[in-house]
């Protein structure tokens, strides 16, 4: 169902985001998430189809590139965003854009192979079924180690001014080079080894090659692999639910009132992706700064003490099926998660972000802010590769 050569992003999106528009793809839904469709990949992604190209400009364009040896112009891309999106990613200059591009980061971004012992790919903590994150309190990294911190979906990352809970990385690009790196892909040092053995495999050489302008044989950096693994993250965009159709029941429409007003939500959970950006003292996992295990968050990037145990605002797209919540996954459900954020905080260690109260709501509007936020689940699903069964991670 997907050309992957299709030159702009509106194939893309309607892949993506088809079930949504109409509601009427229950079958295109089912069919991206099935998980094991290995001949559904090879047509729709494996191949560079040369006779699509002719409709392909970004394609035309990254030959041209591969003549002159420039780097692959971004014109030809064109967002078609869904609605309620009102602001497309914002795109390096060092990364532009293509469907070349974008395709080899979709394959990428669910091979196993990219992480240190083939257990893993991006896509095993950022799976359709668990709301494009893990279903874990805390992450399982290869090896089945313990990581410190909540997965985040992966929806409209490409809108997030600054990456992960604690905004430590400033675009995807270094997100995805600490994703390699770190304990969720394992790698350590070995990047430029891994992406350079990726970057030789048959099925990939052609796809780098196309995606960047290179000339045969070149070989292949952490920098390709993270620009391919960015281009691709900002393709996956959050946008047509049910809120933004203005299709919610009734709970959901008083929950919208109450969250855009008197429950203060939207102070923080700000514009169209639900987040200022900024980061706030919420008191979820806060406790004294040396105390073991102590999760600083902003305040251990920053190295400024008033910033400890603030975390950035998340997006509360697909907030609804993304439990468990907050940076440690300390609380279970999403009612629990309203509560907490409607009482004020956790006030146990220390003052909370100022725009945090006691909201003082009863038990049938905390209901309607969970109705509201269920109004806000995300219609698309990433389009699967391959088996992504992992042992410990749900799903897939
Ligand atoms: C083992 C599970 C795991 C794997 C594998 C994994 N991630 Fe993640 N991802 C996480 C966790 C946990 C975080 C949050 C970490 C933090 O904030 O310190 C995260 C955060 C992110 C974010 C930032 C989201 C936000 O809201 O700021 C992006 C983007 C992302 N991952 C993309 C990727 C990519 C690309 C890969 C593959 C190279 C990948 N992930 C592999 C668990 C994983
Ligand atoms: C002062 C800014 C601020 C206000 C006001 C605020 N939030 Fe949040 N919210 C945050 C931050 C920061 C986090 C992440 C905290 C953490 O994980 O440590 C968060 C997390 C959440 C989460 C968990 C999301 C996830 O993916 O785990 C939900 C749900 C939520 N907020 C809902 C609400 C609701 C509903 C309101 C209004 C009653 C509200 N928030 C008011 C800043 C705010």
């Amino acid at each position: 169902m997907l050309n992957g050569n299709a030159a702009t992003i509106a194939a893309l999106a309607l892949t993506l985001l088809a079930p949504a528009c109409g509601g009427n793809a229950p079958d295109a839904k089912g069919e991206a998430k099935t998980a094991a469709k290995p001949d559904a990949k090879t047509t729709a992604k494996a191949d560079a189809k040369p006779d699509d190209k002719a409709d392909g400009k970004a394609d035309d364009k990254a030959d041209d590139a591969v003549d002159d040896g420039a780097a692959t112009p971004a014109a030809a891309w064109s967002w078609q965003l869904p609605t309620g999106i009102h602001t497309p990613p914002k795109v390096p200059d060092d990364n532009p854009m293509s469907a070349a591009k974008v395709e080899l980061g979709h394959r990428l971004f669910m091979d196993k192979r990219l992480s240190v012992d083939g257990s893993r790919s991006c896509y095993s903590c950022h799976q359709n079924e668990l709301g494009n994150a893990d279903g874990r309190a805390k992450a399982l990294g290869p090896g089945n180690k313990d990581l410190p911190r909540n997965s985040p979906t992966i929806w409209n990352v490409g809108l997030l001014s600054a990456l992960y809970w604690d905004g430590r990385a400033a675009d995807l690009e270094a997100q995805g080079l600490g994703a390699l790196k770190g304990g969720n892909m394992g790698l350590g040092d070995g990047v430029e080894a891994k992406a350079a053995e990726i970057g030789a495999l048959p099925e990939y050489a052609d796809a780098f090659a196309k995606a960047f302008g290179l000339a045969p044989g070149t070989a292949i950096t952490g920098k390709h692999v993270t620009q391919a693994l960015s281009a691709y993250e900002r393709t996956l965009l959050c946008g047509d639910t049910a809120h933004d159709r203005d299709a919610q029941d009734e709970a959901a429409k008083r929950g919208w009132a109450l969250f855009s007003t008197t429950a203060g939500c939207i102070t923080c959970h700000a514009q169209d992706n639900f987040t200022d950006g900024l980061f706030h003292r919420t008191g979820i996992g806060a406790s004294e700064p040396a105390a073991e295990g102590a999760d600083l968050g902003r305040g251990k990037i920053s190295s400024n003490a008033d910033e400890n145990f603030m975390f950035r605002t998340p997006t509360l797209r697909n907030v609804a099926r993304t439990a468990p919540y907050f940076h440690d996954g300390s609380v279970a459900t999403l009612e629990e998660a309203v509560r907490i954020m409607a009482g004020g905080g956790v006030r146990d260690h220390g003052p909370v972000d100022a725009n945090l109260l006691d909201r003082k709501l009863t038990d049938d509007q905390i209901a309607d802010l969970v109705a509201f936020l269920k109004s806000l689940d995300c219609p698309g699903a990433l389009e699967v590769i391959g088996d992504q069964k992992v042992d410990g991670i749900g799903g897939a």
